[in-house]
């Protein structure tokens, strides 16, 4: 009986330390993006580049394509779905290039997917 609840308690932990480890991290998907997408995608240009936030081509882009009717900004995004993210970084749109697999890993990728859909209803 010992022996079975043991045995029971070990395989939880290994789920659950499996889990942990599997589970994409929103914490590392701000790290990665803002080492990826922010220099394009951030609410603020450096101050030091010119024509100020208008200086950052992906905001600058998403502000003139939706006419202001939802944010430029893509951390201020609720609508953005995770199909639709992965299918942007990896084949790019327009203006924005692809992200490659050796560039962003695709754990990476969950992780900025699961940060930036933090606040989706
Ligand atoms: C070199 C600049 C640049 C970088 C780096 C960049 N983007 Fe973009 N991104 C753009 C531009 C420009 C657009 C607008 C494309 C268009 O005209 O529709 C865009 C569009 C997008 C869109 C589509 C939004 C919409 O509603 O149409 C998503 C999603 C996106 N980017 C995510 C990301 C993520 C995530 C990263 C980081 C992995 C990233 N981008 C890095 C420039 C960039």
């Amino acid at each position: 009986m010992r022996k079975a609840i043991i045995t029971a308690g070990l395989a939880l932990l290994a789920t659950t330390v499996g889990l942990a480890q599997n589970a994409p991290s929103r914490d590392n998907g701000k790290v990665v993006y803002d080492k990826w997408c922010l220099p394009c995608h951030g609410a603020v240009a450096p101050a030091e580049m010119p024509f100020g936030g208008y200086g950052l081509p992906g905001t600058s882009a998403l502000r003139i394509k939706y006419r202001g009717e939802i944010p430029a900004v893509l951390e201020d995004r609720t609508d953005l779905v995770p199909a639709f993210i992965r299918t942007v970084v990896r084949g790019g749109l327009f203006g924005m290039p692809m992200t490659r697999r050796t560039e962003i890993s695709d754990a990476e990728l969950d992780d900025i997917i699961t940060y930036l859909t933090r606040n989706n209803n």
